[in-house]
């Protein structure tokens, strides 16, 4: 399998007048064409800076990127200048967020938005890319095209603002799209909407896809490979299967044993996991989990646990990994959880064609 984007070693940090806060760790991942990576993770462990520094988007300063590489296309993007990100971001690179509102301009026909693209990126002339832009309206399913491409963004419903970004962002035909809590804000039977859009988009063209989330329900049902965040560093990283059915890092089990079932009368095991993150402006030394976990043994308050390996795909930081760790077993509430999860999920998660 061919890589697009290997990030190696990030490190992301923010002056503040709190001091400098260290958002990203010391992340590495890769992305290999055609694939969904999930990141999820609870609020503030790093997932939206690791994205907005792919795409060069945060602000500098505060922000500062002190170490790593990512290479997207066997180039550097840390080693751009900010005008050749620019060209980079319009074209090879999408992105849809959580509010439309933020990128669509309110002042400006979604159909004009959609021919910008594709005349400054592909060099299409007006009515070629006036054809193209209602095509691409109505890929992602918005009815009476025609007439909705002459509209602005407020005669738009939340969920039609949605599919005009994810429309947008894919006019130049990007290798990256890049999806930071792209459905939360909108209802259920829309999100599932969405969630089927971007999987059906992906399967036409080949887009590879990083889905950031903190609903790990969303995750089984889009992605092929699943990347935990916790306290700016990624703590378990596998596929799907290995993530859900396989969970090997106690901070995963948490999220898991936190997850909302898909029988929604059962709320009674939901439970969120106790304590809060570390101060990043002070990280601790040690695992940066160990205060919440009660698996945690003397040696994850002193020493930052390295990533084990458990399968090619399948990796996990935790001490409870090192052969001389106690053997540990989830909880039973997880335990209890995963049986349920795979008697809600009959077919396989990952229904993916060979290579
Ligand atoms: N511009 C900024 N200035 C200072 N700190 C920042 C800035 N942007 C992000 N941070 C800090 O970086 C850390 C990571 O934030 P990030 O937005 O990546 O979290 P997240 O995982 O996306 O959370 P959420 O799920 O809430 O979106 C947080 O501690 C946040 O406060
Ligand atoms: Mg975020």
């Amino acid at each position: 399998m061919e890589k697009l984007l290997e990030v190696k070693n990030l490190e992301v940090s923010f002056q503040t007048y709190g001091g400098e806060v260290q958002a990203v760790r010391g992340v590495s991942f890769h992305l290999n064409k055609g694939e969904t990576l999930a990141i999820v993770g609870e609020s503030g462990s790093g997932k939206s800076v690791t994205s907005q520094t792919i795409m060069r988007l945060i602000p500098t300063p505060p922000g500062r990127i002190k170490n790593g590489q990512i290479i997207f296309n066997g180039e550097d993007l840390v080693k751009k200048t900010d005008k050749e990100m620019e060209a980079i971001r319009g074209k090879d690179i999408g992105m849809i967020f959580q509010d439309p509102m933020t990128s669509l301009n309110p002042t400006m026909k979604v159909g004009h938005q959609i021919m910008e693209v594709l005349t400054k990126h592909l060099k299409m002339d007006k009515s070629a890319a006036k054809e193209r832009a209602i095509e691409l309206l109505r890929l992602v399913g918005i009815p009476m095209p025609e007439k909705r491409v002459n509209q602005y963004p407020h005669e738009f419903s939340g969920g039609m603002r949605q599919r005009a970004m994810i429309a947008v962002a894919l006019a130049s035909n990007p290798k990256l799209l890049i999806a930071d809590e792209p459905t939360t804000a909108l209802d259920v039977t829309i999100q599932a909407q969405i969630l089927e859009l971007m999987k059906d988009l992906q399967k036409k063209t080949g887009t590879s896809i990083i889905f950031i989330t903190h609903d790990l329900g969303v995750v089984a049902n889009v992605a092929d490979r699943v990347a935990v965040m916790y306290a700016g560093k990624i703590v378990e990283m596998g596929t799907v299967d290995e993530i859900f059915y396989d969970p090997r890092h106690p901070y995963t089990w948490g999220l898991l044993a936190s997850m909302p079932s898909l029988d929604s009368d059962d709320k009674s095991e939901l439970a969120a996991i106790p304590g809060s993150p570390p101060d990043l402006t002070n990280p601790p030394k040690g695992d940066g989990f160990a205060p919440r976990n009660p698996y945690a043994m003397k040696i994850d308050f002193e020493l930052e646990p390295p990533m084990f390996k458990i399968s090619d795909t399948h990796y996990a930081a935790t001490w409870l990994l090192h052969p001389d760790a106690p053997k540990v077993e989830p909880p039973e509430a997880v335990k209890k959880r995963l049986r349920k999860l795979s008697s809600n999920y009959p077919q396989p998660i990952i229904v993916k064609e060979s290579e």
